[in-house]
């Protein structure tokens, strides 16, 4: 964190990287040329005073943003996608990253975790609507005072000193997707949450307000909390406040995960990283429950069968119930890399499988994948049909007995049994 950059206070400038000024420019001239207030505001503005690169972009005006989005996007030759009744604007870029433009607005919510209703409102009015003090600071882009930064509620302070802190009491009810953003940010920079903020959200979790959340918001949620860079801590918090059973039902926090996050993020796995955080993440659920939560949270079905198959091999190794017809029907279905190195992983780890024989059962049943390939078995002479699942089980169950070892001995296995001429 950057001792020089914390010393700023409100009143204080901050400057832009070279990167992103270049970035907003044309933004900035043409929010000028239409007498737009233009700032950058939230996580960015955050980011930046941490001497940290920002991720995602986000800029209010004060006035309506459409004509300026519009134009902005005509100009970047970005993808424009509109929220109207949320007074917000997404330019797309080519490389997947986003610039966010939105008219300044106040919220209300009908309804504790209800979405909000919108109006055109001040900037002040606009950074007391959102989650912590810390994600309530704005950077000007206006000719007048650029780089001035803008923290009516105290965000640099709270910063400084590591605090998380709502603006006011009904923030958690409000939006309850908060307690997950608390624990994201107190996880990610070590900070503390304030100790009203503290019984606020505790008062949010004692009424179960997070449950009245969409299995889409959750999943929202999740998403970012499973791509920390080491997502541990926040975990941590969510179990020490009994909140993580609202994102996955039967989710306990276990030394377990502790473990193999820890090798995850020590160790660069190849693959889908979402994939297998999700895998860490739910290691310890039955498959059918596991697979129950994720799909209230819609996660997509490719995805969710991968995850039922690698539980259901965890756990078949972890009892001792891969029989030979088992392995078979297991093998039949591709498993993906995500799969393969997941298990592996948690063969290795002894808070998961504390006994021998199920990593023995492991070794035996990826000894037991043929060396032949659909293409080997075709380029021999045999024609594609059902006769190939036939010829790939007697190959897993001869490998399975420890029957055959070498494509050599596979080739010569597969004439004796599968004469050609009789196929
Ligand atoms: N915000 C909010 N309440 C929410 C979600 C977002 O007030 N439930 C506001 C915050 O000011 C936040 C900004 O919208 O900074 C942008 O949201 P998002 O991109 O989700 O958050 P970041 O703070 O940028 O988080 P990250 O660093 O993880 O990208």
């Amino acid at each position: 964190m950057s001792q020089a950059n914390l010393s700023l206070s409100s009143g204080a400038r901050c400057a832009l990287p070279k990167e992103l000024r270049k970035l907003l420019q044309p933004l900035i001239d043409r929010a000028q040329a239409l007498q737009m207030p233009i700032y950058m505001v939230g996580g960015g503005v955050r980011d930046l005073l941490l001497n940290r690169p920002p991720e995602d972009v986000d800029v209010v005006v004060e006035g309506i943003a459409t004509p300026l989005a519009k134009s902005a996007a005509r100009e970047y030759k970005a993808k424009l996608v509109s929220h109207p009744q949320f007074l917000t604007h997404s330019l797309i870029f080519r490389n997947g990253r986003h610039l966010d433009i939105a008219t300044a607005r106040t919220e209300t919510y009908a309804e504790p975790a209800a979405l909000p209703v919108v109006e055109p409102a001040s900037l002040q009015e606009d950074l007391y609507r959102r989650d912590f003090s810390i994600n309530a600071v704005a950077l000007s882009l206006n000719p007048g005072d650029f780089g001035h930064i803008w923290d009516p509620f105290g965000g640099v302070e709270d910063l400084q000193q590591k605090k998380i802190r709502v603006l006011h009491a009904e923030s958690f009810k409000d939006d309850p997707t908060r307690i997950f953003r608390a624990a994201r940010f107190a996880g990610r920079f070590g900070s503390e949450l304030e100790w009203r903020t503290r019984e606020w959200l505790s008062e949010c979790i004692a009424q179960q307000l997070p449950s009245r959340l969409s299995g889409a918001r959750l999943r929202e949620e999740l998403i970012p909390l499973l791509m920390e860079k080491d997502p541990r801590p926040a975990f941590r918090l969510l179990a020490q406040w009994s909140a993580l059973t609202f994102l996955v039902p039967n989710l306990k926090w276990e030394k377990s995960h502790e473990l193999f996050f820890g090798q995850l993020i020590r160790s660069r796995t190849k693959g889908d990283p979402l994939m297998m955080r999700l895998l860490v993440l739910v290691h310890a659920i039955p498959s059918p429950k596991a697979v129950g939560s994720l799909e209230h949270l819609m996660f997509p079905e490719a995805m969710i069968q991968q995850i039922e198959q690698a539980l259901h091999v965890l756990a078949c190794l972890r009892n001792g119930t891969l029989t030979p017809k088992e392995a078979q029907a297991t093998q039949r279905r591709p498993m993906s890399g995500e799969v393969k190195t997941f298990l592996e992983k948690a063969m290795r780890i002894k808070a998961i499988v504390p006994k021998k024989e199920p990593v023995e059962q492991w070794q035996r049943l990826q000894d037991s994948a043929p060396c032949l390939s659909g293409r080997d078995i075709r380029d021999l002479g045999y024609k594609p049909g059902p006769v190939f699942t036939r010829i790939f089980d007697a190959l897993r169950q001869a490998r399975w007995e420890g029957k055959l070892r070498t494509r050599e001995e596979e080739i010569r296995f597969l004439m004796l049994a599968f004469p050609l001429n009789g196929s």
